[in-house]
């Protein structure tokens, strides 16, 4: 049976990678079994440090404001996921614009608050509430050089109607957590 090792990235919360971790790490699916190998941040007071400590993940702290582009911040990134081995990486809440360095390297999949292709970019959920629409939902998609424009792998909607700001928020997370795991294993099935 072969292993996959995934490495999840986060910025704030983490409560993404919380669930990415305790449904998937050493789960075995179909002929492979999965391995959270890192929890990296890039910001040092995230919450979800504690959350990967308490569930014996290992927290590697890369800090953009340590280095001076954009391009020098991706660069140390792409190399603690090459030394890493990692099969793939998981952008859960990563709160950083990434370059080519970057993407062009290193295969990602990342949730996205919104029903992509609606409200790519910064405070997504905060205008989904707003928007016009009665539907709402969330993302997961492959990670590409343009924001939030990768190859959808699933999402999931529903009804906003009648909602206020923190039942909506709170659907949001709880359909993120329902589909960014089916996600991961939708994407590891089909590496090589
Ligand atoms: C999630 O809602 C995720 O979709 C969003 O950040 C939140 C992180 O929550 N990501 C983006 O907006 C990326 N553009 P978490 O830290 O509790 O997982």
């Amino acid at each position: 049976m072969s292993v996959k090792q995934i490495a999840i990235l986060f910025s704030g919360e983490g409560s993404n990678m919380e669930v990415l971790i305790k449904k998937l790490h050493q789960k075995r699916f179909d002929d492979f079994e999965v391995e959270v190998v890192a929890a990296i941040t890039n910001k040092p007071d995230a919450k979800g440090i504690k959350k990967a400590d308490d569930l014996g993940i290992d927290v590697i702290m890369i800090d953009h404001k340590s280095y001076d582009s954009r391009e020098a911040f991706d660069m140390k990134l792409v190399e603690t996921l090459q030394d890493l081995d990692v099969d793939l990486t998981i952008l859960a809440g990563f709160m950083r614009i990434l370059t080519p360095v970057f993407t062009d390297t290193i295969k990602a999949i990342n949730i996205h608050p919104a029903l992509l292709p609606l409200y790519k970019g910064a405070d997504a959920l905060k205008r989904s509430f707003e928007g016009k629409e009665t539907t709402a939902g969330v993302t997961a998609h492959l990670v590409v050089s343009e924001v939030d424009g990768g190859e959808m792998v699933l999402q999931k909607s529903f009804d906003k109607t009648g909602m206020d700001f923190d039942t909506f928020e709170e659907k949001i997370h709880a359909c993120e957590h329902e589909i960014f795991p089916k996600a991961v294993i939708k994407v590891l099935q089909n590496l090589h």
